[in-house]
């Protein structure tokens, strides 16, 4: 059969016309399609709500921060004291002046004739420690003090006990101060006045190690 051009754009045209008037018919009928309309604007709507809730939240001035009691009704330093450390009389005497935190070197621990704070030009510039070196504060629990108006002003910090092993120190004292303002007690830190002491010949097998690579605890450091 041969096609005339003209016939094929007749049909064209019949069939989209029919289509026309179908679509303009069934304008004209009922339909169920409002409950899901009205669930989806339901669904806009909590969303909006929930967006300017938020928006509330975010505008909301934060809570005024506690304010640190007046310091002379208060002792001036909080110490971290673990039963098994000795510390000296200068203890009592040098920790007084903290500011901030102090820090200072701890014999006998971590395997190591002594664990501490490096110091140059009277600041922290890095830590002695054979274990976890890159830890933010590679300090003892008995290596450092915070002054008590700190900690009360600063509400969030507390020793988060899921911390991993040997990060302890260093969940409390990440809130508190960066490690370039701690401030080195014990002589800039060149002296050992705090152990660990335990009944028993201290374990070196760090020191040993360290000292195979020329990294020892400073000999010259008395413990
Ligand atoms: C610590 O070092 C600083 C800078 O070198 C110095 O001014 C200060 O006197 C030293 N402190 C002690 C107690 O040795």
């Amino acid at each position: 059969m041969k096609l005339k051009l003209k016939n094929v754009f007749l049909a064209y045209f019949l069939v989209s016309i029919a289509g026309l008037l179908y679509a303009l018919v069934q304008l004209g009928q009922p339909c169920d399609c409002l409950p899901p309309l009205r669930a989806a604007a339901e669904q806009l709507r909590q969303k909006d709500l929930r967006i300017s809730q938020l928006q509330a939240d975010l505008r909301r001035p934060p809570p005024a921060p506690a304010q640190p009691p007046e310091p002379e009704a208060l002792p001036t330093i909080y110490v971290v004291t673990p039963t098994y450390a000795r510390y000296g009389l200068w203890y009592a005497q040098e920790m007084r002046w903290t500011r901030g935190v102090s820090v200072w070197p701890v014999g006998l621990v971590g395997g190591l004739r002594f664990e501490g704070p490096r110091v140059q030009d009277g600041r922290v510039v890095g830590f002695h420690t054979a274990w976890e070196p890159n830890r933010p504060f590679p300090v003892d629990m008995a290596g450092f003090a915070v002054a008590l108006p700190l900690l009360l002003a600063k509400p969030n910090a507390q020793f988060d006990a899921t911390a991993p092993r040997g990060h302890l120190e260093s969940s409390l004292l990440s809130h508190l101060v960066d490690p370039r303002d701690l401030e080195p007690r014990a002589a800039n830190c060149t002296r050992v006045l705090v152990w660990h002491t335990r009944t028993e010949k201290p374990k070196m097998k760090q020191e040993e190690q360290l000292q195979r690579q020329g990294r020892g605890s400073d000999p010259a450091v008395e413990v």
